[in-house]
């Protein structure tokens, strides 16, 4: 399996902090917040990592990872040259996945316990794709799942002004070699973008979607607040992951 990071957009909820920078290289307790999707990757066996980013912050990030050598790993870098959305970014990856399953995660996703347990169970899943929720207090940020009586997934919507549950879908997603097909069947949202959740509806309404309900802490650190929740949930545990056990 093949790991995507997804670290492009230009950071505007956080300016100034981004007004030099990207996002993914501020600090999230000790690290660079983009040490933390690595880390999830490289604790899942999974070493071969694509990460996508704008071109106003290739530099910067590639002086900051390199070969990759350091964390154990391998980098190939592409740019994102519009900021079209997520699931735009994705169809960057579609050569470097060579049909293999991939593991994405975005950049500014932050969660303490590491994704082993959960790479593995994907492994063994025969086709599809896997999503991962958490209860949040503010669902109308986020993609939302609602679930029926039987915690099915019966839909998913982008940043609904009338969440339908408290279940954020997180910046997880593990996908098979199908994804890069779905994602030219898209069409962009009514703010102009290819939005992962688009992707996933069609993977659910294929009878081909899981989820699990990720354990540990999770948060985004796009906006100051989250930011600062992320830096307290790092700091905790001195940006070592803790052991997950994949349920
Ligand atoms: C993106 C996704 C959204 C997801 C979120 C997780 O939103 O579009 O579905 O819940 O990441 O962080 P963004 O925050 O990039 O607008």
């Amino acid at each position: 399996m093949k790991g995507v990071i997804l670290a492009g957009g230009l950071g505007t909820r956080l300016y100034p902090l981004t007004k030099v920078t990207n996002k993914h290289l501020l600090p999230v307790g000790k690290e660079p917040m983009i040490y933390n999707p690595i880390k999830q990757l490289t604790s899942a066996g999974v070493t071969d990592i694509l990460v996508v980013t704008s071109k106003e912050h290739m530099g910067d990030i590639v002086r900051l990872l390199g070969s990759g050598e350091d964390l154990g790993c391998k980098f190939t870098f592409k740019v994102q040259e519009r900021p079209l959305g997520i699931a735009n970014a994705l169809s960057l990856a579609e050569g470097f996945a060579k049909k293999e399953k991939i593991i994405v995660i975005l950049g500014d996703n932050i969660m303490t316990h590491n994704i082993r347990g959960y790479v593995d169970a994907f492994s063994k899943q025969e086709k599809g794709a896997k999503l991962f929720l958490k209860k949040v207090g503010d669902p109308e940020r986020y993609g939302v799942a609602a679930l029926d009586e039987k915690n099915m997934i019966v839909s998913m919507e982008e940043k609904p002004s009338n969440p339908k549950s408290d279940y954020a879908i997180i910046g997880l997603y593990m996908y098979d070699e199908k994804v890069f097909d779905l994602i030219k069947k898209i069409e962009p949202s009514h703010r102009g973008q290819y939005e992962i959740t688009s992707v996933n509806n069609i993977y659910l309404e294929n009878g081909e979607l899981t989820y699990e309900v990720i354990e540990g802490e999770w948060t985004d650190a796009g906006t100051f607040e989250s930011l600062i929740q992320a830096n307290q949930m790092l700091l905790k545990i001195d940006n070592k992951l803790v052991e997950g056990s994949g349920k």
